[in-house]
């Protein structure tokens, strides 16, 4: 029998939490026209190559930090989901992990800095070892494309550890109720932000095509 009248609240302030939203469907399809347009042009990826900065094993690397600041639709739903992420969070500690409450912070118009932001496009056999952000508060990620064979490429992976083309996050601690894996399937649309020291990886996939991916590291301004 499960009790309800000894006032019981449960309080993670040790846990790290990963906030999911969904992008508007627009700004996802406009990011990839935009994003195909770029990859297009030999010239314009030599321009834009950013993988000296980075750990992965990916094909293409392109920084895209100034086509985000001049996208006001992406612009407004990154704050959106930063601002959230920063009151749900201080609430949780305030009122013993009521992530639900806003009320007390809702008044203070957080300022979100984009600091950067760069578009991974994998390939069969690309992998991003384990690694952190360095130089802002949070990291996140939005997927905007992946393999047409990808879905079934996954389904049959079920059997071992489910993580070809996954995302995955590591934590060094686990108990009851907190995982040190976490493990995130790329799907069109969905977006992940996190503290950017939180280590994290990408598993590769063998499936012909694009898994398309979008970084961008954020502060508080
Ligand atoms: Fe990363």
């Amino acid at each position: 029998m499960v009790s309800n009248n000894h006032d019981l609240r449960l309080v993670a302030p040790f846990s790290p939490t990963i906030i999911k939203a969904t992008m508007p469907p627009g700004v996802v399809e406009r990011l990839n026209a935009r994003i195909d347009e770029i990859v297009g042009r030999k010239d314009e990826v030599a321009a834009r190559d950013w993988s000296a900065h980075l750990a992965g094993a990916v094909s293409t690397e392109i920084r895209f930090t100034d086509v985000i600041r001049e996208t006001a639709e992406l612009t407004d739903f990154l704050f959106d989901v930063a601002r959230t992420y920063t009151y749900r969070c201080e609430n949780a500690l305030m009122h013993f992990s009521d992530y639900e409450r806003t009320e007390e912070l809702e008044a203070k118009k957080l300022r979100i800095e984009i600091k950067e932001g760069w578009i991974n496009d994998m390939v069969a056999g690309d992998y991003n070892p384990a690694h952190f952000h360095q130089g802002c508060l949070y990291s996140s990620v939005g997927f905007l494309r992946v393999p047409p064979g990808y879905e079934a490429e996954f389904a049959a992976d079920k059997a071992r550890q489910n993580t070809a083309g996954c995302l995955q996050f590591i934590d060094s601690r686990s108990a009851v109720g907190a995982k040190n894996l976490f493990t995130v399937k790329p799907v069109v649309g969905d977006f992940y932000l996190w503290p950017s020291w939180m280590l994290h990886c990408v598993y590769p996939f063998r499936s012909p095509g694009v898994r398309r991916s979008m970084a961008i590291n954020l502060a508080l301004a």
